[in-house]
This record gives structure tokens, sequence and C-alpha cells, in this order.
């Protein structure tokens, strides 16, 4: 069993396994040489040979306990024929969300859409550098990925003003989302993915009223079914007021948290494997800092089940040494 499966089955590990969010990302020159000469991000993603050789970047220079599927939660809305676009200096922009588009769909042409992706899955998996160690696979919760298709692009701080004014619009896609994201699991996982992660970026942006209806209830339909394919599932509810009962409700196998909760309330307070918290920004300081947060975190969950992360992806102005040395002292802890 690796360190992660462990931490997850609630057991004491020797050491706190350690992975990152956008461990495979821009802060690594061997990730931006082959974006610069690679502009479309999406091509990249469907790239099998780029797109695994980018995910396992980080484990040839880390001692890293998971490798994570260099992909993006919007490949969703791409295969349903929502127009995606990463732009530079801008982030993700959608096209028009047609409700006709979308339920013309079905589960053989998305599959053939995202093939490379799997495909990539199945090579990082045959890799040696992931073997005893875990390969993530993803999705983006259906509440992040109905504010992309809705919102067309990052909602920064707040929603759109009419956001909800179209609830029939709503009330259709969620079912579908709920659909494509059960087929986009269930082949990664069936392609080598060992663990699920499950982003819900935006679940802060929500009042508490309509978190059921929105957050809970769509994604308890989502853990149910990873947990029935016998795969560990994490969330990540970022920004959300009340993890206690987030994980009461819709019970995944661990929680990610982020940098903004109290990590001794959640310790006290929360009963599953925890993973994440140090703020990414720690990294963009000096070592004496990094150590101290660091520090924070692993001392805090000491007697956790704990897997150590961000409590959002790493930055792209980080430096990898930075990054070397939090891996390093995480072991060594
Ligand atoms: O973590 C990893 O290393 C795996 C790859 C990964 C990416 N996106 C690659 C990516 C993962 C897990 C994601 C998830 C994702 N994508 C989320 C959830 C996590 C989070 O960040 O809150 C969200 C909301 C998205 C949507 C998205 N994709 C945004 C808002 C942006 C632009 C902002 C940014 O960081 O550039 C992206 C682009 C993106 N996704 C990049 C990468 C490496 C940058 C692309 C580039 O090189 O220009």
């Amino acid at each position: 069993m690796t360190p992660i499966q462990e931490t997850i089955l609630n057991k004491k590990t020797k050491n706190t396994p350690i992975w990152l969010m956008r461990q495979a990302g821009r802060y690594l020159p061997e990730f931006r040489e082959i974006r610069k000469i690679n502009p479309d991000f999406i091509n990249l993603c469907l790239n099998e040979n780029l797109s695994s050789e980018i995910t396992l970047q980080p484990l040839k220079r880390f001692e890293l306990d998971a490798a994570i599927i260099f992909s993006d939660i919007l490949m969703l809305p791409y295969g349903l024929n929502q127009k995606v676009e990463f732009k530079k200096d801008f982030g993700p922009q959608l096209g028009p969300l047609s409700l006709d588009e979308i339920s013309k769909v079905d589960e053989v042409g998305f599959i053939e859409k995202l093939y490379p992706i799997y495909k990539s899955i199945k090579k990082v998996s045959e890799n040696n550098l992931i073997k005893n160690k875990n390969l993530i696979g993803f999705v983006g919760a259906p509440w992040t990925l109905l504010v992309y298709m809705i919102n067309k692009h990052s909602p920064k701080k707040e929603l759109i003003k009419d956001f909800f004014k179209d609830k029939f619009l709503i009330e259709k896609i969620l079912p579908i989302l709920e659909k494509f994201l059960k087929i986009h699991i269930n082949q990664q996982i069936k392609n080598g993915a060992t663990v699920i992660q499950i982003f819900d970026s935006w679940a802060g942006l929500l009042d508490e009223k309509d978190l059921p209806n929105y957050i809970y209830t769509p994604t308890q339909n989502l853990v149910e079914y990873v947990k029935s394919l016998n795969i560990p599932v994490i969330c990540f509810p970022r920004g959300i007021k009340n993890y206690k009962n987030y994980c009461d409700i819709v019970e995944p196998d661990a929680v990610n948290i982020d940098y903004e909760v109290d990590p001794i309330s959640i310790c006290r307070e929360i009963k599953i494997p925890v993973q994440g918290g140090l703020d990414p920004k720690v990294l963009l300081t000096d070592i004496n800092n990094l150590k101290k947060q660091t520090l924070k975190y692993l001392d805090v969950f000491k007697d956790h089940p704990y897997i150590f992360n961000l409590g959002h992806g790493v930055l792209p102005e980080t430096n990898p040494d930075m990054v070397d040395y939090l891996v390093k002292m995480v072991k060594d802890y």
C-alpha cells in the first residue's frame, strides 16, 4: 500500500506523504520549455506524449508521493462541446452555453474527444517513476464547473448578478454534468488513476442556504460513485465556511483545506484524514519562514492522518529550490 492510501485508511505512516496541487506547471523551467512551443493549452492537455511527460516532471526532481495528471477541470465542458480557450494573462474563456448542443453529446463522442487524456494516464501509470506512488485523477465539482460554464471566465470574487436567472438551464445542466463527470472519473480510473480529487474551487461563493442544492447533493453523488469503484476520493471545497458540515454530509475519504482556515480547529473538529493547508505564497518568501509555516501544519496534524499539500496550487513565480526544501523537510520530519 502507498503512504497516501495508508493515510486515507486512517493509519499512521512513518513519514507524512506529500504532493502539491499544480506541482507540474509554470514554476518549472522544463515545463515552460514545452509550453513555449505549445501555445495552445487544450492541445497540450490532449497530447498524450507531452501531457504524460509534464505529469512526471516534478517526480524526477522531488521525492513526491503522487503525480497529478496534467489536464484541467475545464476539459469537461470542452468534452461537452462548449468552446473553451485559455488566454495568456487572462485565464479560461468559455463560449456560449447551449442546452441543445450539450444534450446532443453522447458517451461515445465524449470519451472519443477526451481519449488522449485517458491514454496519457495509462502511460504515466506504466512508468517506473510512479511505482509505489499514487496517480491522482481529478474532476471539477459540478458547482465549480457550472460557475465557469455560465460565467464564461473566472468569477474572481463574486458571481455575475444574473447568475441564477435561468433556473431552468441550471436544473437541466446539473444532471448532465453528473452523468459525464461519472464517465470522466470512470475512464480515469480504468486507465490507472488510483485516487480521485474533486476540486470545488468556487464553493466559497455560495450562501449557506444554497449549499445543499448546488454543493452537498451533487458532490455527494460523485463521492458515492468513486467509493463504489473502490478508489479513495479527496474533496477540496475551497473557501467553504464550514468544513465540518461539508465532511459530515458529503463524506469524502479525505478533505483538502484552504489556507484561510485555522488548522487547529480543523484538527479538533474533523475526524477524517486531512490534506493541505499551507499558503502557496509562503513558497515565495524565505527558508526560515517556510520552515516555520510548514512546521505549524506538521505539528498540528502530527497525531491526525495528514497528507501534506498546499491550500491552493503552486504559484508560477515559485522557485523550485523552495519546493525541494519543502519536500525534504516534510520527509525528514
Ligand atoms: O495540479 C496540477 O498540477 C494538475 C493540473 C491542473 C491544472 N488545472 C493545469 C493548469 C489542475 C488540477 C487544474 C485544476 C483547475 N483548473 C482548477 C481547480 C483548482 C484551482 O486552481 O482552483 C480550476 C479552477 C481550473 C481552471 C483554470 N485553468 C484556471 C482558472 C486557469 C488559469 C489560471 C492559471 O493558473 O493559469 C487554468 C489554466 C491552467 N490549468 C494552467 C495549468 C498548468 C496554466 C496554463 C498555462 O500554462 O498558461
